[in-house]
């Protein structure tokens, strides 16, 4: 399936913006830095899958965005593949980081594979959570599995829900980004389907634009059946990428899977 956003429009309406796995990628590349800042958060997982990929040793990156994690793992030897369904975003990759040597391909990680196999395949920040179902999300654990190595690691970082669970009501919050505009989230829940849905919306210089994200949270019980029922077993489950021990008060996780006997 290639990536779509595709705008319809009737006489009484304005355009109406089709949700695709490109829309946010496509619609916060100029933002996204500002959105998620290069920082020791984003040293510390470099070094944690270079770790696992060993010298020299091969990584993919599912939705690798602008780079923020896969630029300290390139840079620390690693032969990365980064995917994303955004070409915006994988520009703003390139330009940013213009001699990383990472390998680029627009796709949509949730039904295409790379036809490769790798050390180690990734997903940080949440990412694997944009299958918006839950076969979508069973179908991604199964390509991961598929695109590693028998003796290698699947990593998923990921928030964990309960907060957003426990939401019955809208959830607003402001970020003022340093070029002088200001980003207004709008958060709601469908509890039942376990989808979150946040408006994005970016205000300055005389303008405004909105731009739609739509995930599907899993608490880590459930990812640790769905990375069974695909051939995989939960190793290790920190709370961060430095080894911070997982408890239940941790708000996210670093779940390390490998294949199964
Ligand atoms: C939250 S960003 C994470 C970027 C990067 N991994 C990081 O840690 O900063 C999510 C990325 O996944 C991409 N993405 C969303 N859905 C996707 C899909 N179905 N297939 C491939 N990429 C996707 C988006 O375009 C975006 O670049």
């Amino acid at each position: 399936m290639s990536p779509t956003s595709t705008a319809t429009e009737t006489p009484h309406q304005a355009p109406v913006q089709q949700f695709g796995e490109n829309t946010y990628g496509d619609g916060l590349a100029r933002v996204y830095d500002f959105m998620y800042p290069v920082g020791p958060d984003a040293q510390a997982a470099g070094v944690y899958i270079a770790r696992l990929a060993g010298d020299g040793g091969t990584a993919l990156e599912l939705g690798v965005g602008t780079g923020r994690v896969g630029a300290f793992v390139a840079a620390a030897g690693v032969r990365l593949t980064g995917v994303d369904a955004s070409q915006a975003m994988l520009d703003a990759l390139h330009e940013r980081h213009p001699d990383s040597g990472i390998e680029t391909r627009l796709l949509d990680f949730t039904s295409q594979s790379t036809g490769e196999k790798y050390d180690v395949v990734y997903v940080p920040l949440s990412t694997f959570y944009v299958g918006r179902t839950q076969q979508t999300q069973l179908e991604t654990m199964r390509l991961m599995r598929e695109q590693v190595k028998d003796d290698g690691d699947v990593v998923i970082e990921a928030f964990e829900p309960r907060d957003y669970h426990a939401l019955d009501d809208l959830k607003t919050d402001t970020h003022p980004f340093p070029d002088g505009s200001l980003m207004i989230d709008t958060t709601a829940v469908e509890r039942s389907l376990q989808l979150i849905v946040v408006s994005h919306t970016t205000i300055g210089e005389g303008r405004f634009e909105t731009v739609k994200e739509i995930v599907r949270y899993a608490f880590p019980a459930e990812l640790d059946l769905m990375a069974e029922l695909a051939g995989l077993e939960l190793v290790e489950r920190t709370e961060d990428w430095s080894g911070t021990p997982y408890t239940g008060a941790s708000t996210r996780h670093v779940s390390r899977y490998r294949v199964k006997d």
